[in-house]
């Protein structure tokens, strides 16, 4: 069983990979800026850590001594200006934390953004007419992480990009992944649960196949 540590742990993707880990037996340690808002997930192992993903000593207060570092923190959905400066600088501030803890740094899983995937026609899923501005800066800023841990070689880092539309569902277990191209079903939707979603992030954590890269999980 693997000790893991998860930032975010009561975000709608966050509290998602928390059950999944809890349930496959993994202790974890839920990072969170209120602990307020974890008293429903009550298990004998989760314990809950007060920090900010923004300050590197936290990010490594928070991994030290642990397998593997989750990072599921967004900045909201009212302003997405706000939500890339979050996701950017949780990027910086998750590598500075994890590089300070040296050889004994646990590996880093991020919950990522879909709209640098690839689309059929050669585009970008951001490239699609009609998204709203506040959603742009939110695949940007997402796209800006992904970016940036591209150029960090010094920190073992995975991006998991969800499908193009990530929201309630039943959990599977089934999902298809690719690297940086969107998948979809054959009917042309790229879709997956959050339940599923969950799945894909523990089975990399306790087997992973894509250290320092960015992939992606469709149904
Ligand atoms: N299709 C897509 O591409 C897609 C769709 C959905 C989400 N996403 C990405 O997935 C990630 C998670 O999304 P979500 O919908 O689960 O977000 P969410 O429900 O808004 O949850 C965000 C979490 O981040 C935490 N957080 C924010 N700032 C923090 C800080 N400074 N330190 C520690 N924790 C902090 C929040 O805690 P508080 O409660 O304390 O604020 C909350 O637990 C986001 O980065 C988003 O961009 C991508």
């Amino acid at each position: 069983m693997a000790k893991i540590a998860l930032f975010g742990a009561n975000g709608g993707i966050g509290v998602h990979i928390l059950r999944e880990a809890l349930r496959r037996g993994h202790d974890v340690t839920a990072v969170v800026r209120d602990p307020a808002k974890l008293a429903a997930e009550e298990h004998d192992r989760l314990a809950v850590l007060t920090g900010d993903v923004l300050d590197p000593r936290s990010v490594a207060t928070a991994a030290a001594g642990h397998d593997a570092l989750v990072s599921a923190v967004g900045g909201g959905y009212t302003d997405g200006a706000a939500h890339a400066a979050l996701v950017v600088g949780a990027a910086a501030s998750l590598a500075e934390g994890l590089r300070s803890l040296g050889p004994a740094a646990p590996g880093l899983y991020v919950v990522g953004g879909a709209g640098s995937l690839r689309t059929a026609d050669g585009r970008q899923v951001w490239d699609a007419d009609g998204l709203p501005e506040l959603a742009l800066q939110v695949m940007r800023g997402q796209g800006d992480a992904l970016e940036y841990f591209r150029s960090v070689a010094d920190v073992d880092w995975t991006y998991l990009s969800p499908a193009a539309d990530i929201g309630p569902g039943e959990r599977t277990g089934a999902y298809r992944t690719g690297l940086d191209d969107l998948v979809t079903a054959a009917d042309g939707t790229s879709r997956i649960s959050v339940a599923d979603y969950a799945v894909a992030m523990l089975d990399e954590i306790e087997q992973p196949r894509h250290l320092g890269k960015r992939f992606t999980v469709a149904y």
